[in-house]
Parts: structure tokens; C-alpha cells; sequence
């Protein structure tokens, strides 16, 4: 039985009820994070807890705890979850309303809701053989930098990737590469890493900030910028990076191949880095 935690209460899924008139439910009113746990062990949970606070800024949303009182509440879920390897999934909306008004309440009691489920890395199979991605013109809002529960925009991009049998879409906007539908997206040309700028048309992924930082640490060539259509098109390889799917090499691009169409050598010392860093962070 999973348990979950919902406005101050532990309790099994089941019985966790959020109201109708919770802004989350009818305007997608709130933001979230998602938080890879390790052997037991949160993965930068302090740089998830800063990108949180990001978001509630952004939405103009107080924080309703501090960062040692989210630690504690992540901790008892990690404490109770049945496998060790989990993906805490970290949410507050703007609460309920008693009338259905977009403008906010005059009192805003936010609804804080925790729940860890069984972290799901991605196979050898995908790593080793890499996947496919499409590509479409990103059609979301103006401020991707902040991690809100409003994702259609992402839902229905992604589907365009789950309807051509791929893993992710990769989106671009005025002939740039912000991101994946739920992912950053990295390219190597002629053995230089190349992620796009950190700007509000991306969310700032934390596995984003660890490649840069490993890059930074092994001496791999590596630049942020701009990155054009074109060059994405002609790429040697191709990454997609998340907190659920770590680092995983994309080998197809709308159904023509990436570089050899295998993953690449630079992708493969990535990976060992990212694997090792793992481990360190673990034993710590
Ligand atoms: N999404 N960009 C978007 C649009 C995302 O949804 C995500 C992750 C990322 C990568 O961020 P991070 O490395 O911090 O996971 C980038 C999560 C996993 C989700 O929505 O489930």
C-alpha cells in the first residue's frame, strides 16, 4: 500500500482527496517537482528545493514550508516507501475556492501533496541501442522556465512522439532548440557539447546542470548557446536528460539517423560519469 502525503496527513493513496474547486484541478493552478531517490537517498534535493521556490515565485504562490520542513516531509515518504529506488513527486496548487474566479482568493490555503512511486530508469536496451525522437514547432507559453502542473502543452507534444512509436519530441521554436516535451535535449558536433541557453523558453533540468557540471569536471569541451535547426539536424549525437531517464541517447530523428545512428562515443563517457557521480552522491 502507498503512502502518501496530502495537507499535513500520511495516508494511503486511496484516501488521499483533493476538492473539486482546487485551482489545480480546474486551472492547472500550480507547480511541481519531480525527485529521484536513490538507495533511500534524495538526488540534489536541495537544487529540486530551490527550483520549487523558482516556481512559486513565478506563479506568485508562498511557499508553504521551508526547505528543512520539505526535507523532513520527503524523508518520511522515503521512509515508507516499499522499494528504495523511487521518484518523489513533489506538488502544490493554490488551493480550493468558493467560487470558480481565475483571479486569485483573497485567502489562499495551498494544497501540498507528496507521493514517492517506483523509480523506472530506463532499460539497458534503450541505453545500449538508443531511441527515437520526432521533432514539432513548441506551441507552449512564454515561461517553460517554471515547473507548473499546466502541462497539455507537454502532454499533447509528447503524445506526437507516443503516436509515431518514439520516446520523446524535441521542440523548437523560431528555428531554436528549447527542450524536449519533458526533457532537455543536448547535441555533440565534431566532439563539443553543446546544451541551449538557460532562458524562460526552457526548464532548467537539474540532470541538465549535472551533464554541464561533469562536462565542466572531465575537461569535454563543451559550450551553451543557441542552438539553430540546422545544427540539430546534423548532429553527431543527440542526448535527452531527465531526473527519470538520466542521460539516453537519441539515434533517430523524425525517422532519419543521428550521426552513425548508434549512440556515440560521447554519449558513453557521459553515461560512466553520470553513473559514477551516482554512486559517489550515494555513498556521501
Ligand atoms: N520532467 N524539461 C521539461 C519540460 C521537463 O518536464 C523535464 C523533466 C526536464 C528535465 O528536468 P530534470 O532534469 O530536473 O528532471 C526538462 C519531469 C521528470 C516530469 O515532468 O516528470
Amino acid at each position: 500500500m502507498s503512502i502518501v502525503y496530502l495537507n499535513g496527513e500520511f495516508l494511503p493513496i486511496e484516501q488521499a482527496k483533493v476538492p473539486v474547486m482546487d485551482r489545480g484541478f480546474l486551472f492547472g493552478d500550480g507547480v511541481y517537482e519531480v525527485i529521484p531517490v536513490y538507495s533511500r537517498k534524495p538526488f540534489r534535493l536541495d537544487e529540486h528545493l530551490r527550483r520549487l521556490q523558482g516556481s512559486l515565485d513565478g506563479i506568485r504562490l508562498a511557499n508553504p514550508h521551508t526547505d528543512r520542513q520539505w526535507q523532513a516531509l520527503v524523508w518520511r515518504i522515503v521512509e515508507q516507501a516499499e522499494t528504495d529506488d523511487l521518484s518523489v513527486l513533489l506538488q502544490v496548487t493554490r488551493g480550493p475556492m468558493a467560487v470558480r474566479n481565475h483571479a486569485f482568493p483573497k485567502v489562499v490555503t495551498p494544497t501540498v501533496f507528496i507521493m514517492g512511486e517506483p523509480l523506472v530508469t530506463p532499460p539497458a536496451e534503450q541505453r545500449e541501442n538508443g531511441v527515437a525522437a520526432v521533432s514539432a514547432a513548441d506551441f507552449r507559453w512564454l515561461r517553460c522556465d517554471l515547473k507548473v502542473t499546466s502541462l497539455l502543452a507537454n502532454c499533447l507534444l509528447r503524445q506526437m512522439a507516443a503516436d509515431a512509436g518514439c520516446m520523446e519530441t524535441l521542440l523548437f521554436r523560431d528555428g531554436y532548440l528549447s527542450e524536449g516535451a519533458a526533457s532537455n535535449i543536448f547535441m555533440v558536433r565534431d566532439g563539443l557539447l553543446l546544451a541551449p541557453s538557460k532562458n524562460h523558453l526552457m526548464l532548467t533540468g537539474i540532470t541538465y546542470d549535472v551533464v554541464l557540471e561533469l562536462a565542466a569536471s572531465h575537461g569535454l569541451p563543451h559550450e551553451v548557446r543557441d542552438i539553430l535547426d540546422e545544427e540539430v539536424r546534423t548532429a553527431d549525437e543527440l542526448w535527452l536528460t531527465s531526473s527519470t531517464r538520466e542521460v539516453l541517447p537519441i539515434v533517430t530523428l523524425d525517422g532519419r539517423p543521428v550521426g552513425a545512428g548508434v549512440p556515440g562515443p560521447v554519449f558513453q563517457r557521459m553515461y560512466g560519469w553520470y553513473q559514477d557521480f551516482k554512486r559517489t552522491v550515494m555513498r556521501g
